[in-house]
């Protein structure tokens, strides 16, 4: 036997008990006559003692144990002297009386324990070592427990789960796909899905009614600290339903996952649609832990001689809190220089400081006098203490621009609260979006989205000016500024469904091609349906407070789309690829 008990189970209640614990070695101290071993487990640390006087032997073997060697021992519990309050095992320890080393281990590059002091891709590489952190142990085994909770809540609102082929031919959902070739059909490739998407609308022909899937995704784009190349969603398609049904059963999902995994109470979500999430905070995400809604201002600052705002499309502010005493000039100019950066690209920033005492201090003093900027203040609500910041330029990029100031003045001064979670849903999408460098329409959300019932007869009829106005019935589920979550109603119309291809610019042959099996599909009598899928990483990252999903992945990719541990991609044998009746040009 190797455990009688795991290393996060014995309390004070055990004391007397003979137990056998096996683990890894985290650190071992050695105080002369007595030797002390953190002996660790995905369940906890147990300290263990061994003393020469008891023992002169087997405290000269504990002695030679290195950090992460695998240990079994026997021996009492008892009473600690000095308690450890952080720990929940920290009212007891073992005193040794039998040990055997299971397995030795070579110093680990990294340190093991809380906080590690190895670089993310050392960690990567050595990621069973990493695995065995508490932070990545609590991550997996939050995962999992998500994963447990949302099959728990599907079944109960009677979906079933289905699987989908991995080998299959491209969906497009705006990224490149990973092509796999086919040996048996040579010269031809599989592409492995972006999405289930065209299978689980077949699913919803097929009288599936209610489907979901917890399935990885794969998308050959570039990646960020919420991107993998692949990734898992939580994938679900319905029938016979309205917008505001899937919205309710999703909502559902989402609150039900908060309660049991946080013990937090969500509430009802609001929902904005994209134009008004646009308008007031630059972004079709934002994040609504805190307000510092936009505040448009063209009325109130063109007209004053200020070249620069008189031939701006829009002049925009934002009113940090608090800030006007706090933020010198030195910051001012940091800032400024923050939102010139090219990432961000605004030309300058100005600002109207309402200070404490009173007065005023602004960039633009020259062109706006204390009582314009005052009755402005007062207009808006800044009171004494706050920052008007105000961008100005063209429309949409300025509102991004002011979108990131926001978002970074949230940061700096501690808007973002941890614990605090709010839910959004962003609705009516536009359907299509029109793209200057290639001409032509891109789908928004995908190419199956359908418009909003109002626009169809516009769609299948109106001019080109009409295509960039039309809505669609799509939806996202936005958590503290992450898009958490994305879905649609679909087309079910095969008529509407070329048009839509049409726009996206493809022709009747390479639509027919691609999609001519879903196509067909809805002639056989396709039910009305729609869908969503969450992203399950992100979704677990942001219950957390994280914004990076690779901590929520066992064995995730770096920024090059490699895995460090296993080292792939690899080249492969030229055997292997004649047999594919793949040639590599040299
Ligand atoms: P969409 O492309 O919006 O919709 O994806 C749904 C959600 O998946 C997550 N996600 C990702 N997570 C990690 N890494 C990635 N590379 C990545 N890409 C997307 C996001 C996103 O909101 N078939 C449609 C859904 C539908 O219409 O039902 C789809 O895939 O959280």
């Amino acid at each position: 036997m190797y455990r009688s008990h795991n290393c996060g189970e014995l309390r004070i209640a055990d004391v007397g008990s003979e137990v056998t614990l096996s683990g890894w070695v985290q650190v071992s101290r050695d105080f002369g006559g007595l030797t002390f071993v953190d002996l660790r487990d995905r369940y906890g640390i147990t300290q263990l003692v061994f003393n020469m006087d008891d023992n002169e032997e087997l405290c000269s073997k504990a002695r030679t144990l290195g950090r992460e060697f695998v240990i079994k021992t026997v021996g009492k519990v008892r009473e600690r002297s000095n308690k450890n309050p952080n720990r929940d095992t920290g009212d007891v320890e073992i005193e040794v009386s039998a040990m055997e080393i299971l397995n030795a281990s070579k110093v680990p590059p990294f340190t093991i324990e809380e906080d590690s002091d190895g670089g993310d891709e050392l960690r990567m590489q050595y990621r069973y070592l990493d695995l065995r952190r508490g932070p990545l142990q609590r991550n997996i085994r939050f995962r999992s427990k998500l994963a447990i909770e949302t099959r728990k809540y599907m079944d109960s609102q009677d979906f079933i789960e289905v699987e989908t082929p991995f080998l299959i031919k491209s969906t497009p959902e705006g990224a490149r796909d990973f092509v796999v070739p086919s040996r048996l059909n040579e010269g031809q490739f599989y592409a492995l899905p972006q999405s289930p998407q065209t299978f689980k609308q077949i699913l919803m022909v097929a009288g599936l009614d209610k489907y979901f899937q917890i399935v990885k995704c794969f998308r050959d784009e570039d990646l960020r600290a919420d991107r993998q190349p692949e990734f898992t969603q939580i994938d679900c398609e319905m029938s016979y339903v309205t917008r505001d049904q899937i919205l309710e059963t999703f909502e559902g999902l989402t609150v039900h996952l908060f309660k049991e995994l946080k013990g937090i109470d969500l509430g009802k979500f609001p929902h904005i649609s994209y134009d008004e999430a646009l308008e007031r905070y630059g972004s079709d995400k934002p994040d609504l832990r805190f307000d510092m809604e936009f505040i448009y201002l063209n009325d109130d600052m063109k007209g004053h001689g200020f070249n620069i705002f008189d031939s701006a499309e829009t002049v925009v502010g934002i009113v940090a809190e608090g800030t006007a005493d706090e933020y010198s000039n030195k910051q001012m100019k940091e800032l400024t220089e923050w939102v010139q950066r090219p990432q961000i690209g605004a030309k300058g920033l100005v600002y109207v400081k309402y200070q404490g005492d009173g007065s005023i201090k602004s960039t633009v003093g020259k062109f706006y006098s204390d009582d314009v900027l005052k009755a402005l203040g007062e207009k808006i609500g800044a009171k004494a203490g706050d920052v008007l910041f105000i961008l100005c330029g063209e429309e949409e990029k300025t509102r991004k621009q002011l979108n990131e100031l926001r978002l970074e003045m949230g940061r700096r001064l501690g808007l973002m609260e941890e614990g605090d979670f709010k839910p959004l849903w962003v609705i009516d999408f536009p359907l299509l979006e029109w793209d200057e460098e290639s001409e032509r329409f891109h789908a928004m959300h995908h190419p199956f989205t359908s418009p909003k019932k109002e626009d169809v007869q516009r769609m299948l009829t109106g001019d080109h000016a009409t295509m960039k106005a039309l809505r669609a019935d799509a939806y996202d589920l936005v958590i503290n500024g992450s898009e958490i979550g994305g879905g649609s109603i679909r087309i079910h119309d095969r008529a509407l469904q070329q048009k839509n291809f049409d726009l996206l610019g493809f022709t009747k042959e390479e639509a027919q091609a691609q999609f001519g099996f879903l196509m067909d599909a809805f002639e056989y009598g396709a039910p009305p349906h729609g869908g969503i899928a969450f992203g399950f990483d992100r979704l677990a990252a942001v219950m957390n407070g994280q914004s990076s999903i690779r901590d929520f992945i066992a064995f995730p990719k770096n920024n090059q789309g490699r895995d460090m541990m296993i080292d792939a991609p690899s080249p492969v044998d030229g055997e292997q690829l004649k047999e594919l009746g793949i040639s590599l040009n040299e």
